[in-house]
C-alpha cells in the first residue's frame, strides 16, 4: 500500500540513453569505483569522497531500504542502457509540497547531457504530482556545469543562499549556493 501523501515516484525509469533503478548493497564496489572514491567528484557535494567500500554498502543499503519504506529520499543509481555498471545516481527528496534534486555522475561521463538527460523525467513526475508545488536544487556557486543542468533540466534561477553548504572536500566553512526551483 502507498504511503499517505505525494506518489511515490517510479523505481524504474529509462530515459534515451539511461536506465535508472533503486540502489542496493551489493552495488558498493562499483559505485565506489564509478565516482563515489573521485574527490574530483565530490568536490561540490556535502559528502567526502569514501576511502573504503564498506560504508558505502551501508549507505546504499539505507537507500535500498528507504524505497522499501516507501518515504525517501529516493536514490537510484544510473547505467547506460543495456549495461550493468553505475555511472552515477540521481535523488529526489519530497517534502512539504516541495521535491528536492541531487545528481552525480562519474568524471569519464561528464558533459554528455546525462545528467540533464536523467533530471528531465523527475522533474515532470514531480511537478504533475498534485501535491507537489516545488521542483528546486541547489549547487555550488563555483560549480557552472551543475547550474546548467539544474536551468537545463528546466529550473529557473531564484537566488543565492549564503553559506548554505559545507562542502567537506573543500574545508569546513560553509559555502554560498545557488538555488534554482520549477513551480506551478
Ligand atoms: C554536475 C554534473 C552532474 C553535470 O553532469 P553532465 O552530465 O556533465 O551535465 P550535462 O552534460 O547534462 O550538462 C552540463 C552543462 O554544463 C556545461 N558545463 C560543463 N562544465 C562547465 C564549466 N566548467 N563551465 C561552464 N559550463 C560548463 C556543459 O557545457 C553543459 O551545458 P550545455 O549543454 O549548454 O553545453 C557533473 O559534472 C557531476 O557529476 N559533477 C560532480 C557532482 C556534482 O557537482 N553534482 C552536482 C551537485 S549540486
Amino acid at each position: 500500500m502507498n504511503p499517505p501523501g505525494p506518489s511515490r515516484p517510479p523505481a524504474i525509469f529509462v530515459t534515451a540513453r539511461l536506465a535508472a533503478r533503486p540502489p542496493c548493497a551489493d552495488d558498493a564496489e562499483a559505485v565506489f569505483a564509478s565516482y563515489a572514491s573521485d574527490p574530483e567528484v565530490t568536490r561540490y557535494l556535502s559528502w567526502r569522497a569514501y576511502v573504503r567500500v564498506q560504508p558505502l554498502a551501508v549507505f546504499l543499503q539505507e537507500c535500498a531500504a528507504r524505497w522499501e519504506k516507501g518515504f525517501g529520499p529516493f536514490t537510484w543509481l544510473l547505467c547506460l542502457k543495456g549495461t550493468t555498471a553505475p555511472i552515477g545516481s540521481v535523488g529526489l527528496t519530497i517534502e512539504g509540497g516541495r521535491a528536492m534534486l541531487g545528481y552525480v555522475l562519474a568524471k569519464k561521463f561528464w558533459r554528455h547531457g546525462f545528467a540533464t538527460e536523467a533530471l528531465t523525467p523527475l522533474v515532470a513526475w514531480s511537478i504533475a504530482q498534485p501535491q507537489i508545488w516545488r521542483v528546486w536544487a541547489f549547487c555550488d556557486v563555483e560549480n557552472p556545469a551543475s547550474i546548467r543542468v539544474m536551468e537545463k533540466a528546466g529550473l529557473v534561477r531564484e537566488a543565492v543562499l549564503r553559506r548554505w553548504q559545507v562542502c567537506p572536500t573543500l574545508g569546513p566553512e560553509p559555502r554560498d549556493c545557488i538555488i534554482c526551483a520549477k513551480v506551478k
